[in-house]
This record gives structure tokens, C-alpha cells and sequence, in this order.
């Protein structure tokens, strides 16, 4: 196929002659050779006339009290009877018109600029655009977005909470009462040495600001930073996390399981398996740690999973009913499961990364891959 023809564009400039924008007028003046003279003398300068000078200078020659129009003007008493009238008539016209014309020139020679660039400025749309860099959401949020996707799939709502916390919420009522050994697993930022004041080592006090608001059914998600005392190749002081939390009545452990195996194939694939292992953490009873199969050996075992056929990806467990206890639920008649997973750690495995830091380096050959 042979290649298309460039289009070009060109502006023109509007700026019509002397001769054609008096046109009639012209036709007037062959009646009178003198006056005709004049005026085309007149007007052969207004159309060379290339600045503000050379408009008043023409002005001076054509108009002034000595210019040949203004003489033939005067002269009308004496000219012979049948120019009189010819000369009086067209004479005046013919001087209203180079005033005007002399303003309209004046007038174009100020935007003259913008003139130019009109008359000389030709477009080719058939080029390809300046390219101009595009940007994008890092892959924190995006692997964020895409995990409440999958919740907002299931039917789980979306809540937030303060990133500034209350020992109370961070800990208190999450069942870690003051002295609680799991307290010091934290390493725990606080604000201005204000024991009661925290930045939340994460995101699990929401839970109990959804439940002091809420009543069952609750099915909901919450992300968000949160901020620990620690920094390696697998820790950064403030990382992101995933909280989920089901309360309803008649909810067991299958649920739990169940909603994680859904959750984890649609972000590793489908063929992922997972296991839960006991743990124990404070606000759940019971606790586990839940693994996924490796996807990278698919569970034959490899580096990544270092031998073991399975990478641990998030904590969870039965509510314990002594968290109902702080927000005033029937803890008789509730069950609920709660989960947390750190956003960085999913989106590591997603991708094979061995360094968290990567993330927040700000390299953009790095954030440019995702
Ligand atoms: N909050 C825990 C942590 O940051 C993670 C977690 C474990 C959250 C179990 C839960 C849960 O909701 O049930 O280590």
C-alpha cells in the first residue's frame, strides 16, 4: 500500500487589496483621470505600507494639507463646470475611504504578529503527536484495588479508619489488654510519647470502629497504612494492609475457609490449594496463619517457598467473643471470622519480588513494569 499523501493546512492571512476591497468605488473614479490617479497612488502605498510608520507617513502624503487630494479638494471653485460636481462627489468618497482604509491597515499591522503566524504557520495533522508521559497508579494500589475487587465480588463493603489510633482500638479492644506479651510483637510508633496515642500497627482496630457502628450482617473490607518500628529486605515502617471481617449468625470456620480459597484463586489462579495452620493472635479464637501453594513450584518445592511447597500469605480466625464484648454484640448469638493480609507481601508473590524496599524506592524502571 502506498503511503498516504501529508495534508497540509495553511492559514492564509485575510488582508484583501486596496483594489479589491474598493472595488465600486474604483469603477467611480475612471470618471475623473486626475482623481483616479490620486487614489490609486494612494492606495498602491497603503498596501506596501509594512509598519505603523510607514500608515502614518502615508497618511501625511495622501491626506495631509498639502497632499494632492487635499489640493484638488480646494480646488473645486475653480475648476471648469462639469468636473465640479464629478471631482465634489467622488473626491469626498474617495477621501473617507482612504481614512478608513489607513485605520483598517493600522489596525492589522498592531496584530501583526498574530498575522504573521497565520500567514506562516502550517500544521501537518498526519504527523504523529508529541508523545507525552503517561502515568499510572503504583502497584501497591493497584494489587489494593484488585484485592477489593474480589471482596466487592463476594459482596464485602468497603471501610476505612484512622491511620492515628488510640492504644484503646490498636489494642485494648482487640483483646490485648495492657501487659499483653502480643503487645510488644508491635514495635509501635507513638505520637510525641503520648502512650494513649499511636499510629496504628494495623488495620484490625477498624473492625471495632465498623462494629461500634454497626449491627450484623456485616461483611466488610478495610485497607489502609499501617506503621511498625522495623525496616529490612522484607519490612518497611509503614506498609499496607488488608483487613476483612464477617459477623453474622451461623458463621463457621468453612466460611472462613471457603471465602480465602476463593480469594486466593482469583489473585494466584485457579489452581491454587491453601492450608491453615494454628497460630494464635489475640482478637480471634480460634487463630490461624493461612498458606497458599506455591505458585511459582506449584508445591513441588522451591527457593521461593523454601523447599516447602507453600508461602504464608495472611493471619485470620473465628472473632473471639470477647471482642463482641467490647462493642456491645451478642456474643451468644454471633460468630464472625476476621482476616489481615499485607498488601506488599501479596503483590511480592504475585510478581516474584525479593525486596520490599522496591516499592518505595521510587525507581521508575522498577515502577514502570507494572
Ligand atoms: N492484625 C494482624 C497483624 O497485623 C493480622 C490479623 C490476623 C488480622 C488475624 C486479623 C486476624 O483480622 O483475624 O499481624
Amino acid at each position: 500500500m502506498s503511503p498516504l499523501p501529508a495534508i497540509t493546512i495553511k492559514i492564509v492571512s485575510p488582508y484583501l487589496s486596496m483594489e479589491d476591497k474598493y472595488k465600486d468605488l474604483v469603477a467611480q473614479l475612471k470618471a475623473h483621470e486626475g482623481l483616479a490617479a490620486i487614489f490609486g497612488e494612494a492606495a498602491a502605498d497603503i498596501d506596501a505600507a509594512a509598519e505603523p510608520e510607514a500608515i502614518e507617513a502615508a497618511r501625511v502624503k495622501h491626506l495631509g494639507r498639502k497632499s494632492p487630494l487635499s489640493l484638488l479638494l480646494r480646488s473645486i471653485p475653480e475648476l471648469p463646470n462639469e468636473e465640479r460636481p464629478v471631482v465634489g462627489k467622488y473626491g469626498n468618497q474617495a477621501r473617507a475611504a482612504l481614512e478608513q482604509a489607513l485605520a483598517d491597515r493600522k489596525k492589522q499591522l498592531e496584530s501583526g504578529e498574530l498575522e504573521r503566524r497565520l500567514a506562516t504557520e502550517q500544521v501537518d495533522i498526519t504527523l504523529p503527536g508529541e508523545p507525552f508521559p503517561q502515568g499510572r497508579l503504583h502497584i501497591i494500589t493497584q494489587t489494593q484495588w484488585e484485592i477489593e475487587d474480589i471482596f466487592a465480588g463476594l459482596g464485602y463493603r468497603i471501610a476505612e479508619g484512622p491511620e492515628v489510633e488510640t492504644d484503646y482500638y490498636n489494642f485494648t479492644a482487640l483483646n490485648t489488654p495492657e501487659g499483653h506479651p502480643a503487645r510488644s510483637s508491635h514495635d509501635t510508633f507513638f505520637v510525641d510519647g503520648d502512650p494513649d496515642v499511636l499510629l496504628r500497627t494495623h488495620t484490625s482496630p477498624v473492625q471495632i470502629r465498623v462494629m461500634e457502628k454497626e449491627q450484623p450482617p456485616i461483611y466488610v473490607i478495610m485497607p489502609g497504612r499501617v506503621y511498625r518500628r522495623d525496616s529490612d529486605a522484607t519490612h518497611t515502617p509503614m506498609f499496607h494492609q488488608i483487613e476483612g471481617l464477617a459477623v453474622d449468625e451461623h458463621i463457621t470456620m468453612a466460611d472462613l475457609k471457603g471465602t480465602l480459597e476463593t480469594f486466593v484463586r482469583a489473585i494466584f489462579g485457579a489452581d491454587r490449594v491453601i492450608r491453615l495452620r494454628p497460630h494464635f493472635f489475640p482478637f480471634t479464637e480460634p487463630s490461624v496463619e493461612v498458606d497458599v501453594s506455591c505458585m511459582i513450584c506449584g508445591g513441588d518445592g522451591c527457593r521461593s517457598c523454601k523447599h516447602s511447597g507453600w508461602l504464608e500469605i495472611l493471619g485470620a480466625g473465628m472473632v473471639d467473643p470477647n471482642v463482641f464484648g467490647f462493642v456491645d454484640y451478642e456474643a451468644d448469638r454471633m460468630q464472625g471470622f476476621a482476616f489481615g493480609m499485607g498488601v506488599e507481601r501479596i503483590a511480592m508473590l504475585k510478581h516474584g519480588m525479593t525486596d520490599l524496599r522496591m516499592f518505595y524506592d521510587n525507581d521508575l524502571r522498577f515502577i514502570k513494569q507494572f
